[in-house]
């Protein structure tokens, strides 16, 4: 069975770097301890250094591997503001989350999100493609726009590199919500995802992995990675949670 992936995605937190040197430290122990997991931590770009130095510093076999949030999509140059790929790499960054509903409400467009993975693929790093409805309505018009938020994230992307690619499933409903999606409809997109990647690529089979994302915490996780049928999920607010995180590692590790 294929190793699972569990994202942190940290967003515009913690507060202090003192924090979230603990929060590294914390999390790196409780993996010593988890096998067969693959944990990629997003923090907020101020603290991948550290993060990337203790990794440096550490003997332990298993640890996190970092992520990022955001990338631009140019490689250097007069981008005020922006963090290329290129210069994310060098610090040892592996995935990067990349069309974030939160950011597409700031007005992050299809378009940009595809460059965005190109240049991802480009430096070799794994993008981590947001995806998800706003509402789900009764006719299931959801399904063509999550359809539509594939195609349009992957044009141009050889098979090679959406083999590298992961496909992040979070209704936008269900982030920062007080209740995940049931695991029963999570199978059902994570089934309907895969088949949209096997007609893009005329393919009999698709290894990107699917992962679930939206109010995920150590209660729900057993269901939706079992009943859903998703190699991984996103997590926002319970990844802060030393112990929360560690109960979510549990459970992937265990199926
Ligand atoms: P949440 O966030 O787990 O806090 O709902 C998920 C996300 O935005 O990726």
């Amino acid at each position: 069975m294929a190793q699972k992936i569990i994202v942190g995605n940290w967003k515009m937190n913690p507060a202090t770097l003192t924090e979230a040197k603990n929060l590294f430290s914390g999390i790196q122990r409780a993996l010593s301890k988890i096998k067969n997991v693959q944990a990629v931590l997003c923090p907020p770009f101020p603290y991948i250094p550290a993060a990337s130095e203790l990794l440096k510093a550490s003997k332990a076999k298993t640890s996190f591997v970092l992520g990022a949030q955001n990338i631009f999509f140019e490689p250097k140059g007069a981008f005020t503001g922006e963090v290329s790929a290129e210069l994310l790499s060098q610090f040892g960054v592996k995935y990067v989350i990349i069309g974030h509903s939160e950011r597409r409400k700031r007005g992050e467009t299809d378009e940009e999100v595809n460059k965005k993975v190109l240049a991802a693929l480009r430096v070799g790093l794994k993008p981590i493609i947001c995806i998800g409805e706003h509402i789900r309505d009764e006719e299931g018009q959801y399904l063509s726009v999550i359809k539509a938020q594939i195609e349009k994230a992957v044009a141009g992307v050889s098979k090679k590199g959406i083999d590298s690619t992961i496909i992040a499933y979070e209704p936008i409903w269900a982030i920062g919500a007080t209740a995940a999606m049931n695991p029963h409809d999570v199978h059902e997109m994570s089934i309907y995802i895969k088949k949209c990647l096997v007609e893009i690529y005329k393919v009999r089979t698709i290894v990107t992995p699917v992962l679930y994302g939206g109010s995920v915490d150590p209660q729900n996780a057993f269901g939706i990675i079992h009943e859903g049928g998703v190699q991984g999920l996103l997590i926002g607010r319970q990844s802060l949670e030393l112990e929360s995180l560690t109960e979510i590692l549990k459970t992937a590790q265990s199926s």
